[in-house]
């Protein structure tokens, strides 16, 4: 029993798959239109939310080096990541990879721990999404009661969880109920959609650092370190680190370019350049980003839900452009929510295809040639997550599920190289294994940083996933049914 829960996939057998065209989805995105999918998935909550609180908490003026620290991390992964997609162009990303590279039951984690990441992404972005909704509806309109727009639970370190009296995140719902609807009408139109809102997320980006740059005022920046409090974590070179593990949340998306490799016009050139243009263009943009901030405005006025908008009202004379930064910024955070369901529809077709989950899964609609039943779940799981818990419990837990499912893919590129040294590989990891090695040090490292709440949550979503593996996975696996067939 123990060896067949470590069948491994054929690589063969997938290339033929991708050569024969046998998967129903239409192929239409091209380098760039990966890069601009990366693009919409990476920039959101993490650069327009949660930058303000790290640099007021943790780390100040030196966010800047929190975004060195994790775009490190992050440039380990995307090399390996660019690696596995050029030799393993199927959909389903980290998951197709660990199937060849580990076996069926590694593989089914990853696939469960990436779908956790997407859904609990969507959901943080999401509720981070009502925020801004909520203080723009404010600035023109009418206040939307806390009650119609808060989540129920809550957490607070020494309390525990409780309940906030409030009902439902309702714009959180309705915002992923909107897109959901929109990515089962088709790729297509989801994509013009993203490459719209991504324009105007880089316009919005663009427009802070060209207003923002004559605003700097260099004693914002010093102490550019600021002495620490006496608490770890607490500003000084701690805080550089714990801040770096807030704003990791910040690159989460890169990865969603590997799992449309069967959407790709041709996955093998394109995918590297979607996984790696993205992550450089982002890497840049964060880092001028958040050294404007913290020149604009002392780092100590950025505990907010919206720092971007305070930074330009303290420049004055931009009011109407605080507004427009606003509706640009949920027209950004909109596009991260869709690239990430649109990726975990696709992760949810990798395994239904593979028998570790019902067929309907991996079904498409014959209209609009779509996985319907996919999107309906995943829309409908995020649509409940976003209502019910509030965004730092949901961030978190996707930082530490990132974080391991990028160890696993290091990992798989290290022992790929040894079990198929004679496959082509038309993107190569340089210094193979030190380069894997920093990769599954750096991810491991940076997980010891997270609360001790987050590693009991994503035990427990460990545990959920063995369970559904042993009931249903185990019993109707593709790959272990053709094993035993050939046996007997
Ligand atoms: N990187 C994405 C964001 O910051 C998840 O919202």
């Amino acid at each position: 029993m123990f060896k067949k829960l470590f069948l491994r996939k054929r690589l063969k057998a997938d290339f033929v798959e991708i050569e024969e065209e046998h998967h129903g989805l239409k192929r239409h995105l091209g380098w760039f239109q990966l890069i601009v999918i990366g693009i919409g998935a990476i920039i959101g909550a993490g650069i327009f939310v949660i930058t303000g609180t790290a640099s007021a908490q943790y780390a100040g003026p030196a966010i800047v080096l929190s975004f060195v620290v994790a775009s490190v991390i992050c440039v380990f992964a995307g090399l390996c990541y660019a690696e596995l997609s050029s030799l393993i162009p199927i959909a389903g990303g980290s998951y197709s990879y660990a199937y060849i590279a580990l076996g069926e039951l590694p593989a089914w984690i990853i696939g469960w721990m990436v779908t956790g990441q997407y859904i609990f992404s969507a959901s943080t972005v999401a509720a981070g999404w009502s925020g801004y909704f909520k203080s723009f509806i404010k600035d023109y309109f009418f206040e939307i009661p806390d009650w119609l727009s808060k989540a129920p639970f809550a957490y607070e370190v020494g309390s525990g969880w409780h309940l906030s009296g409030n009902l439902l995140d309702v714009p959180a719902i309705l915002i992923v109920g909107l897109i959901g609807l929109m990515i089962s009408i088709g790729i297509k139109a989801a994509a013009r959609f993203n490459n719209a809102m991504v324009v105007i997320k880089l316009c919005t980006v663009a427009l802070f650092i060209i207003i923002g740059i004559s605003h700097v005022n260099s004693a914002n920046w010093t102490p550019f370190i600021p002495e620490n409090t006496g608490h770890f974590g607490e500003f000084g070179l701690s805080g550089i680190f714990r801040a770096a593990g807030l704003v990791f949340f910040a690159y989460i998306g890169f990865d969603t370019v590997s799992t449309l490799a069967q959407d790709a016009k041709s996955p093998q050139r394109d995918l590297p350049r979607g996984i790696l243009g993205s992550l450089i263009v982002c890497t840049i943009a964060y880092i001028i980003v958040s050294a404007i901030l913290t020149g604009v405005v002392s780092y100590k006025s950025l505990n907010v839900p919206d720092p971007i908008a305070v930074a330009l009202d303290a420049i004055g004379g931009y009011k109407w452009l605080a507004s427009i930064v606003k509706v640009a910024i949920l027209a950004g955070l909109a596009s991260v929510v869709l690239v990430q369901l649109l990726g975990q529809t696709r992760i949810f077709m990798a395994i239904g295809k593979d028998g570790l989950l019902p067929k309907q899964f991996c079904k498409m609609s014959a209209k609009t040639r779509t996985p319907i039943t996919g999107t309906i779940i995943t829309a409908g799981a995020t649509m409940v997550l976003s209502g019910l818990f509030p965004v730092e419990i949901l961030g978190q837990l996707v930082s530490m599920m990132t974080l391991f499912i990028f160890a696993i893919v290091c990992l798989g590129v290290w022992i790929l190289r040894h079990t198929h040294p004679e496959f082509k590989r038309p993107f190569k990891v340089p210094l193979v294994p030190l380069i894997p090695f920093l990769g599954i040090a750096t991810c491991l490292g940076q997980m010891l940083f997270l609360p001790a709440i987050t590693w009991l949550q994503i035990i427990l979503w460990f545990a959920v996933g063995l369970c559904i593996y042993f009931l249903y996975g185990y019993k109707h696996s593709k790959i272990r049914l053709e094993h035993t067939a050939a046996k007997d």
